[in-house]
């Protein structure tokens, strides 16, 4: 693979490349995208050859998979993660957030309190929200540049809390959680009597050095009711095909979980998804490995250009996939003024903010606003790497040119 090359993506149906979205989080059309969380890379030459072959045979018919996607999901897990899983135990699902918001639906109620840490994923907050549950939000603390979960302040924020919805590794910092604490939260949601839901839709993209651990493994020694939802959409970019898997840790939940897909009309995956997932659980493992090294170094490059040019921004302490969370706090007063003594300049829509503008207008790189995972973070933004390291740098070169012209 040759990341130092990326795709054109440019009219390609990409919401990441889309002019209009761009102008409204960034208030220029014309700036290069750093935001949406997909990557510019091709994604493997073997999911390609079957997309291919999937395209000669010209007939997209009712599939029937048996179980040949669970046991390729269950192949990966061992591969990847060397946790042994059967087939039996892993449900397919139509995408990350649906897996989630049906089983949020289903095993808590009306009222109930979900914890989620914060910064946070934006969809979190819509599903806790729109399905009628209180969001209890839990800041991770934060100290120059480094993510943290503080445990007292964790088992304060527990009391009443029926589900706990936690991303590992974390979106937008990229902190990739120890077996530590992991068990410690499994252990505060068995104590609460609370459901753990972990989106480990980022877990195959962990840095060389550092170790993802599956929060069901984890809780292979604790006994909490815990579902840990997986993809191979962020590994493969391939996220448009809306593929992924839950392992359940009770017979019951699983059951219940099925049952609801079935009578939903939810549970069939299409014949495109379904190969494209068997080939990449089956014969990405190089590839990925390729990629992790890749995003590593890209990472790595990111915070020594930090360190040399402007160390007054600081980027999070992340060791996993594709996105980093920059701290833009030393610049945000000086930035906030100019933004808003010209409304005109850096006028937008929803899901923009103060820095997303900024750094549209003056560095020609759209970025999502730190406000997208949670009002206290407007002095961050989130940065997607997953791009050549050219790119990286170039567009890092002009970040920190905008804010030095101030
Ligand atoms: C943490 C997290 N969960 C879920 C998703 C979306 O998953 P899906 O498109 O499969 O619903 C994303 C995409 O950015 C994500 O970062």
């Amino acid at each position: 693979m040759n990341f130092d090359t990326p795709a054109k993506r440019k009219g390609t149906n990409s919401v990441k490349w889309d002019s209009e979205a761009i102008a409204n989080i960034a208030s220029n059309p014309e700036a290069e995208p750093f935001w949406v969380a997909d990557m510019d890379f091709l994604t493997d030459p073997d999911i390609r050859k079957t997309g291919l072959e999937l395209a000669e045979l010209g007939i997209y018919a009712y599939p029937d998979f048996h179980d040949r996607l669970e046991s390729a999901a269950s192949h990966w897990l061992e591969a990847k993660h060397g946790w042994s899983v059967g087939a039996d135990d892993i449900t397919f699902a139509m995408g990350m957030l649906h897996g989630i918001a049906s089983t949020l639906e289903l095993f808590t109620e009306p009222g109930d309190k979900v914890l989620v840490p914060s910064p946070m994923y934006r969809p979190f907050r819509d599903i806790v929200v729109n399905n009628g549950r209180v969001l209890i939000e839990f800041p991770l603390s934060y100290d120059a540049g480094r993510f943290y979960l503080d445990r007292e302040r964790f088992q304060k924020a527990m009391e009443g809390v029926s589900c706990i919805l936690f991303c590992s590794p974390h979106n937008p910092s990229g902190i990739v959680f120890t077996e530590d604490e992991l068990e410690f939260v499994l252990m505060e949601g068995k104590k609460h009597g609370a459901i753990v839901l972990s989106d480990e839709i980022h877990s195959d993209l962990v840095h060389p050095g550092f170790r993802h651990i599956p929060m069901g493994k984890a809780n292979e020694r604790i006994g909490a009711r815990c579902a840990t939802f997986f993809a191979p959409s962020k590994t493969f970019n391939i996220a448009g095909e809306h593929c992924s898997f839950v392992h359940f840790s009770d017979d019951g939940m699983k059951k219940t979980f099925i049952a609801r897909e079935k009578a939903m009309k939810l549970a069939e995956p299409s014949i495109v998804i379904g190969e494209l997932t068997i080939t990449a659980y089956e014969k990405g493992l190089e590839y990925n490995n390729e990629l992790c090294r890749y995003l590593g170094g890209n990472m790595s490059a990111i915070s020594t250009f930090l360190k040399d040019n402007c160390p007054e921004i600081k980027a999070a302490n992340g060791n996993a996939s594709f996105v980093t969370f920059l701290d833009i706090s030393s610049y945000y007063d000086k930035i906030e003024h100019e933004v808003l003594s010209d409304p005109g300049k850096y006028k937008g829509g929803q899901g923009g903010g103060i820095l997303s503008r900024f750094f549209g207008v003056n560095a020609s790189a759209a970025m999502n606003d730190g406000t997208w995972f949670g009002d206290d973070w407007n002095h961050f933004v989130r940065f997607n790497y997953g791009t050549s390291r050219e790119n990286v740098l170039n567009a890092l070169s002009r970040i920190v040119d905008a804010v030095k012209s101030l």
